[in-house]
């Protein structure tokens, strides 16, 4: 245990349904007793988190802070190239040290805690500790204080395609095992350039951080809960789709091929087809698309655990990272990207796609809310159970969306880390 503030061991706190991952207990989604558990054990413990993307911190110097939890995070560029991933808690008394979203230190010993001014250089070591030797000589640190036994917690960090992953834990396996091949081949085909900066924003949704990431891997809910992607045609459970795990079902992939009922010609040109009495989009141009990847494949969420999606729909790109803010709620934050070798009309599309996405998304804005109301749902109720059934009782890739697997695939390594 690392941190975990909970007063009862979790055994004593969370009984798994004798039914498995077909059930799941409501109390996980509001108890802060399992909330605390679940830093320990998932964010600060053998799993990779994403941090930010390659090119937000391209040269020397260059920073930004994120969250692994509840863990305050800077990403740092060094000289030399790498990226260091430094937990922002001063070790003096536990102030954020850097407070600003993103910015570059030009010296050497830069990161300077606002509270009492010690130092730190990009690898966590306190360089400096403002009046050590004290003032006219008096006060100041006792002679044999060692700055070199307090340093910054320093993660492991690794990088795949332009994005950036950070671990607390020694046992976390090297981040292409921890993914596996399927995971590695479609982030190396959604990524297939290198990454710019479209857009960047976030938001906050009332629920559970399990409640989005379970939304993530529901391939169940889109044609359903979305209207805008059934009424016009852009993903229907009757189009071609399915699901895609790694071995271990840690990680997921859905996937869809453009609804079409005469043939590929449909997705080449983007056009609404809409049947008789059906709705059309004033402006069409607004879901025209081109086929980017030679799989076919237009709508893509990839999760990873335990936070990180890689977005593909239609042709708007984007990481989506999910940071918990207590039980109740947590926060999304969308980074809208697209390639550099994209021509401008390419990203212009990126662009006006978009919309689809996001907090105020044509598609997305039910996915900020759903969480929400799930987690009013079950206010009067952490007795009761989730019923997770749909596609059976197991987990794995399965040749359709009609399924929640993945979501029992969630569920499996969720028990795996806190062992109930
Ligand atoms: S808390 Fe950082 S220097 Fe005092
Ligand atoms: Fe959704």
């Amino acid at each position: 245990m690392t941190q975990a503030v909970a007063a009862r061991a979790l055994p004593e706190i969370l009984q798994w349904p004798a039914e498995g991952i077909t059930r799941v207990p409501m109390q996980v989604f509001s108890d802060p007793e399992i909330y605390a558990w679940e830093q320990d054990l998932i964010f600060r413990g053998p799993t990779w988190s994403f941090l930010c993307l390659e090119i937000e911190i391209p040269d020397a110097g260059d920073y930004i802070t994120t969250r692994i939890g509840d863990s305050p995070i800077i990403a740092v560029r060094r000289a030399d190239g790498g990226i260091n991933a430094l937990v922002n808690r001063c070790v003096h008394k536990g102030s954020i040290i850097c407070y600003q979203a993103k910015g570059k230190r030009t010296r050497t010993h830069n990161f300077v805690c606002p509270y009492h001014n010690w130092i730190y250089d990009f690898d966590g070591n306190l360089t400096s500790i403002a009046f050590e030797k004290g003032i006219q000589q008096k006060g100041g640190m006792p002679a044999d204080f060692d700055k070199t036994q307090h340093k910054l917690t320093r993660l492991r960090v690794e990088t795949i395609n332009g994005l950036v992953f950070g671990t607390f834990s020694d046992a976390t396996p090297p981040l292409k095992d921890y993914l596996g091949p399927v995971m590695v081949e479609h982030i190396e085909r959604t990524l297939h350039g290198k990454p710019k900066i479209l857009g960047r924003y976030s938001q906050f949704m009332h629920n559970n951080w399990k409640l989005y990431v379970e939304n993530s891997r529901d391939n169940y809910h889109p044609s359903l809960l979305h209207a805008f992607f059934s009424t016009f045609k852009l993903n229907r459970l009757s189009a071609e789709g399915g699901t895609r795990q790694d071995d271990k079902s840690w990680h997921h992939i859905t996937f869809t091929k453009r609804y079409t009922d005469k043939g590929d010609e449909a997705y080449d040109s983007g056009m609404i087809r809409a049947q008789k009495n059906d709705y059309g989009l004033k402006d069409p141009s607004l879901i025209d698309q081109w086929m980017e990847f030679p799989d076919q494949i237009t709508n893509s969420i990839q999760s990873i655990f335990p936070g990180f999606v890689l977005q593909q729909v239609l042709n708007s790109l984007g990481t989506r990272q999910v940071i918990t803010h207590g039980p109740g709620k947590c926060e999304l934050v969308w980074t809208l990207i697209g390639l550099e070798d994209d021509t401008a009309e390419q990203t212009q599309v990126r662009v006006k796609q978009s919309n689809l996405v996001g907090p105020a998304g044509l598609v997305s804005m039910e996915d900020g809310a759903i969480g929400g109301f799930v987690q009013k749902g079950i206010a009067g109720d952490l007795d009761k159970r989730a019923i997770i059934e749909m596609g059976g009782i197991g987990v794995g890739g399965m040749p359709t969306r009609a399924t929640e697997t993945s979501v029992r695939g969630f569920w499996k390594v969720y028990r795996e880390l806190l062992n109930v």
